[in-house]
């Protein structure tokens, strides 16, 4: 006999229940991404009963998603700063911490008249094409050393009309960038040291997009040393939590007009702005 929805909510949310905090959650969004319908669809037809090629599906996606494997990458959808954005295997998925870097930079460009700006890992591309939502006359350009990164960050800047104020270009930090006139670098580069053991649920993710060098701050610093030899005025970064000491020695060999750390939600070290003199 064919289930209703409820019925298979609650069948499907016991099997992911060791991987997620949020299994009927989860099991409604594979559902509702499978019928291309809303939350408020869902629960109008709750009670109704569910096709038997629809379950099929959800079978499918329930066991992919009970072996770690991200939700978004299922879905291929992920929200930031309250936008949806395209998502794809073998790009890293947009963390909401990210919100905060982009707040950052978009309160210091939004007094800066036709700013330029300079990114460093675009991703998925979500800091790039939020500033360019952000802000009305910014160019931006756009570098990142995985062609797949920039095939889909092309595609988010697209799907939100933002294509003609950002360029991508594949580079190896500033290798193949014409740095001059920028106004800010920002960065959300890899940050990890390259003997973590990673939580099973990020193992699924690029690890170009994870792990920046034995110590995990290396990258982070060519950045911070690139910006300044090419007089960029203002540096904003991702970092992480226990990165603040080494990172705030490292900035001391430079000549700053300021520099301020910043935590995120859970009151973590988790980022920095420079304004280099
Ligand atoms: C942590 S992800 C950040 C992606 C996106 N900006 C975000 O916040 O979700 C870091 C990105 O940096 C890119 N990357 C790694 N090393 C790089 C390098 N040397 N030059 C340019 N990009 C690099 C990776 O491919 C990856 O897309």
């Amino acid at each position: 006999m064919n289930n209703s929805y409820k019925q298979l909510v609650k069948k499907y949310s016991s099997v992911l229940r060791d991987v997620t905090h949020i299994p009927q959650k989860e099991v409604e969004i594979l559902l509702l991404h499978i019928l291309d319908k809303n939350v408020i669809w869902l629960h109008i037809n709750y009670n109704e009963i569910c096709d038997k090629k629809v379950e099929q599906k959800l079978e499918q996606f329930v066991k992919k998603r009970a072996t770690n494997y991200p939700l978004e990458y299922i879905t291929s959808k992920a929200s930031f700063y309250g936008e949806t954005f395209k998502v794809q295997d073998g790009v890293l998925i947009p963390r909401p911490e990210t919100e905060i870097l982009v707040e950052k930079a978009e309160s210091i460009l939004k007094n800066i008249d036709n700013p330029k700006v300079v990114e460093v890992g675009v991703g998925s591309g979500i800091i790039s094409v939020m500033l360019a939502l952000l802000i009305d006359d910014i160019e931006i350009v756009a570098v990142d050393i995985n062609e797949k990164a920039l095939a889909l960050a092309y595609q988010n800047a697209i799907k939100h009309k933002v294509e003609d104020k950002i360029t991508f270009i594949k580079s190896d930090i500033f290798s193949q960038v014409d740095v001059k006139n920028f106004d800010m670098c920002i960065s959300n580069p890899p940050y990890i040291a390259n003997d973590y053991k990673l939580p099973p649920n990020v193992k699924y993710e690029p690890s170009c997009a994870l792990f920046g060098g034995n110590v995990g701050d290396e990258l982070l610093k060519d950045i911070i040393r690139v910006t300044s030899n090419n007089n960029i005025k203002y540096l904003l970064c991702e970092m992480g939590y226990d990165q603040k000491k080494p990172l705030e020695d490292f900035l001391e060999t430079f000549d700053t007009l300021s520099v301020k750390f910043y935590k995120d939600l859970e009151a973590f070290d988790r980022g920095f702005e420079v304004e280099f003199k």
